[in-house]
């Protein structure tokens, strides 16, 4: 009898700080930087992003969503087999921010590991989750995306630090004998590393290299929304479905304006795709299980239903998930 991983439960967390865009141009022109509601609206669809408090780890974030995921699902820590987390990040440079995790819910035993695909790290964490499962190795896995993004943004420069926000979502799977996760689509290209990366590392007891978030904001919008399209097509060939069978379409929280493209490009109802950005902003590798808890807990994905979830950021790094509910 075929295994499959099944979504049971999902949770959220976004710390209790909203920072409107009016609020943050204010706060930057203090320090002489010009921005505003109206630009960042315009070009990325931003309204508001949730900012942790100083000294607030990804782990508390994390372990926050993943008892809401726990709780939805109905299981108890104690009975994961396995736990992963996606960020980019991490409380240190180790244990990993899993291990910390899973101190904070009790758990002994479960095998505990971070993801580091930036962006994309949820979908390749639980493209990972999902094939421990399919492979007997594990029966109740909890996956989770968390960031506190804004510890790694340049606050003079406007071109970045307006774009992301802080929070983390979790989802726990289960072995099960019907789908589930139908299929997953993986790609990176390191050739692309330059366009989206933070090049700074701790050695010898000092931050050597420059540990701020850079980005060619042009390249990576045009990259995104390639690389997106192709993932979309080759994840439904994968599982024998089509485009038009999608009932909901969970992507990477970075633009609106990548997402309208992408839904155009792809001939999916823009009323098919899921929008947080507005609220969050960008909160990467937390970015679509926050989506998807968003649009499971408003009823809008039903039991049954087909979702595409995507991820695409640094790396370059990209891929999609196809889930029946
Ligand atoms: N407020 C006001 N003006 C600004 C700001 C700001 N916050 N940031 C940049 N500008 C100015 C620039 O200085 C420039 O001014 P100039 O014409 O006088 O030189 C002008 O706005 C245009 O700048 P561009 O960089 O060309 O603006 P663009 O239209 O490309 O928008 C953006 C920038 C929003 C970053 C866009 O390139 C984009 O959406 N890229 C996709 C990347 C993305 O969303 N990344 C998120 C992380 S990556 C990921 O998650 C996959």
């Amino acid at each position: 009898m075929s295994i499959f991983a099944k979504i049971v439960g999902t949770g959220g967390y976004l710390p209790p700080r909203v920072v409107s865009n009016d609020e943050l141009a204010a706060e930057l022109a203090q320090r002489g930087i010009e921005t505003s509601d109206q630009w960042i609206v315009e070009r990325t669809g931003i309204r508001q992003r949730h900012l942790a408090a100083e000294g607030v780890k990804t782990s508390t974030l994390a372990t926050q969503a993943a008892q809401q995921a726990l709780e939805d699902a109905g299981v108890s820590a104690q009975d994961l087999d396995l736990i992963i987390v996606a960020t980019s990040t991490p409380d240190y440079v180790f244990p990993s921010t899993a291990c910390l995790v899973q101190a904070q819910l009790g758990n002994v035993g479960a095998a505990a590991f971070d993801v580091q695909a930036v962006c994309s790290g949820f979908v390749y964490a639980l493209s990972t989750a999902d094939a421990m499962v399919r492979a007997g190795r594990a029966k109740k896995a909890l996956v989770i995306g968390a960031e506190v993004f804004s510890s790694i943004l340049d606050w003079s420069d406007r071109a970045t630090c307006v774009l992301f926000g802080d929070g983390a979502g979790a989802v726990v799977l289960s072995a099960e004998s019907e789908p589930g996760i139908l299929a997953a689509q993986l790609n990176a290209d390191g050739s692309q590393m330059g366009i989206l990366c933070a090049k700074g590392n701790v050695s010898h007891g000092q931050v050597v290299g420059d540990p701020f978030l850079r980005m060619d904001g042009q390249a990576v919008f045009k990259l995104a929304v390639t690389s997106l399209a192709a993932s979309a097509h080759q994840v439904c060939e994968q599982a024998g479905v089509q485009l038009s069978d999608i009932d909901w379409m969970v992507p990477h929280q970075a633009n609106v304006r990548i997402l309208n493209f992408l839904s155009r490009k792809l001939g999916v109802a823009s009323e098919k795709v899921v929008i947080t950005l507005d609220q969050h902003a960008n909160t990467s590798a937390a970015s679509v299980p926050l989506a998807l808890n968003v649009a499971r807990r408003d009823g809008r994905i039903k039991a049954g239903d087909l979702t595409l979830l995507q991820g695409v950021g640094g790396g370059f790094t990209w891929g999609s998930i196809l889930v029946r509910s």
